[in-house]
């Protein structure tokens, strides 16, 4: 069978605008996407069409329970070691903070400022990498930060970002020792050796928030909603018309977006710049008192081990790593579209690996240990550091080297554009990554962020490392091999 989304036969009357849009990915970055597309002008006349590849027969389609953008809590904090980042989250707590009408994007529960403690180790140098599998990793242009060199620049920008305002400027705070940073946590625990507390970050419900964002699409009336798995792009020798799906259905489009997270090398070619990673993170059912004396201690967020702790809410604590991640090179039966017309691409590419698909999968046991280590520090309550974790889960990020997003036309083929290497950070931006990447669209994108989110040349390398100073564990884990060291933990969900 063979469909495609309503379209005009030709161009619509404005020649920059495409008639259609086909959006692959209902995340983050594709959803906001197409709710900045609905409301923009200049796409007044483009048909939108959104596709994702979870189950048609669940209610909970849009977005997906696997995407990275779907959990209890994404921590929103402008505390980056980079001013660009720390500034446009700065803009995104605008909206955030609002919170007066149930409408609001930071009402009903979606959003809390309990403040954020950012901490390094000043004995923790940038962990090394792994050796290259096959000899051939090219060195990192960017000089590596530790955890440490972030901290110190991530409050110099929150502070400079604050110098504005006295109200948000006394809300931030150095901890210059242990014991600082232990009164501010309030759960008898500490972490690191120095940091500061920023009383302007806090954290999302980021279920809720997407199911916000969906219902904001929905009413917009613009979006048609596709539920699908893509399993290879449509392309004639110069040009990307649209997606086949596992059905055998082809949507075409004048526009194809890929906002497929870290399923994104799976579909196109990503020429070594981003690749897909899994992150670990366990839940705690916890009692009332334990919820009493946790519920109202900020988030800590280590990064020189990339171990966080988030407040919980309803009886439930979540203990989570920013680290390198496990990689999962798989070889697919389609091959990814190649990085130019003409040439081939390797089959063999990192793919997420979640419960959805397989409902027996575990988190590896160094993983585990790691989120109990965390506990044990940050939040020593007697009887939690060793309770079982309810359930863990491998979360994938889209990771490129320097954790810059990758947000830009393909360079050789014509009518694709992709939107991904969210490199794990990309939540915070909710309300405003998407008008960002509209303008990215009509060849206007912002200036600060051109180069960062730019298609980069072929990097010459198999091996990709976050090098930006806030990942913990140890680069080069592969999960297939890190299960097969594992004893037993709980399954992941
Ligand atoms: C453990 C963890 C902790 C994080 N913590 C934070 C944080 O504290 N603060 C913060 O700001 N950010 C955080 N992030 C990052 C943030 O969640 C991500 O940057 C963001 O959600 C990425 O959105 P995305 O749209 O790129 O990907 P996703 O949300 O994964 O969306 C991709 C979508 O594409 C769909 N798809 C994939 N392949 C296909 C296909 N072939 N056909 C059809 N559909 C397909 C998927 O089903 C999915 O819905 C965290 C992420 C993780 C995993
Ligand atoms: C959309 O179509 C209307 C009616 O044909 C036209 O007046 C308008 O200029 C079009 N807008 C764009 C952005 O193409
Ligand atoms: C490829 O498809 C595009 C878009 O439909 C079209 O404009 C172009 O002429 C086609 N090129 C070839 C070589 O068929
Ligand atoms: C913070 O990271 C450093 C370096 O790994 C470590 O020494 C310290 O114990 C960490 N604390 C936690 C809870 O991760």
């Amino acid at each position: 069978m063979t469909s495609s989304p309503p379209q005009h036969s030709s161009s619509s009357s404005n020649t920059n605008s495409p008639s259609s849009i086909l959006i692959i990915g209902s995340g983050l970055f594709g959803l906001t996407t197409a709710y900045s597309l609905s409301r923009r002008h200049e796409f007044a006349n483009t048909s939108i069409t959104v596709i994702d590849r979870s189950d048609p027969s669940s209610t909970s389609t849009f977005p997906s329970p696997d995407a990275a953008s779907v959990d209890t809590s994404r921590i929103v904090r402008a505390d980056y070691a980079d001013h660009a980042y720390a500034a446009l989250c700065d803009e995104a707590q605008l909206q955030w903070r609002q919170q007066e009408k149930p409408t609001d994007l930071g009402a009903q529960g979606r959003y809390y400022e309990t403040g954020l403690v950012v901490v390094g180790d000043a004995t923790t140098p940038a962990p090394v990498a792994a050796p290259p599998v096959e000899g051939d990793v090219s060195e990192s242009p960017h000089k590596k930060l530790t955890g440490m060199d972030y901290a110190r620049k991530s409050w110099e920008n929150v502070l400079s970002l604050a110098s504005h305002n006295p109200v948000l400027a006394e809300r931030i705070r150095e901890l210059p020792n242990v014991d600082a940073i232990r009164e501010v946590l309030g759960t008898g625990g500490s972490s690191g050796a120095w940091g500061y507390i920023n009383k302007n970050s806090g954290w999302t419900d980021a279920g809720a928030s997407m199911a916000w964002l969906v219902e904001q699409v929905r009413q917009t009336g613009r979006v048609n909603f596709v539920a699908g798995t893509v399993v290879s792009l449509e392309h004639n020798e110069t040009t990307v018309t649209g997606a086949r799906l596992s059905d055998g259905r082809v949507l075409t489009a004048d526009l194809v977006m890929v906002a497929a997270g870290a399923w994104t090398g799976s579909l196109v070619d990503l020429e070594g710049q981003a690749v897909a990673t899994g992150q670990v993170l366990g839940y705690l059912d916890i009692t009332e008192e334990e919820q009493e004396i946790l519920g109202t201690m900020p988030v800590i967020l280590n990064l020189s081990s990339g171990l966080f702790i988030i407040p919980p809410t309803n009886r439930i604590l979540k203990v989570a790593r920013h680290a390198y991640g496990y990689s999962n090179p798989q070889s697919l039966p389609i091959p990814p579209l190649p990085a130019s017309p003409g040439s081939t691409s390797n089959p063999v590419v990192s793919i997420p690996r979640t419960s959805l698909h397989d409902p027996a999968l575990c988190i590896p046991a160094e993983g585990e240990a790691d989120l109990r280590a965390a506990l044990r520090e940050m939040a020593p309550l007697p009887g939690l550091v060793d309770r079982p974790f309810t359930k863990t889960r491998l979360c994938w990020y889209s990771d490129t080297r320097t954790a810059d997003f990758l947000i830009d036309y393909h360079p050789y083929w014509k009518n694709l554009f992709v939107a991904t290497g969210d490199s794990g950070h990309a939540f915070k931006f909710l309300p405003v990554i998407g008008d960002k990447i509209t303008n990215c669209i009509l060849r206007d994108c912002p200036p600060e962020f051109k180069e960062k989110w730019a298609w980069k040349e072929w990097e010459g390398s198999k091996v990709l490392f976050t090098e930006d100073g806030s990942r913990g564990g140890k680069p080069g884990l592969i999960l297939d091999e890190e299960l097969d060291k594992a004893a037993q933990i709980l399954p992941a969900v």
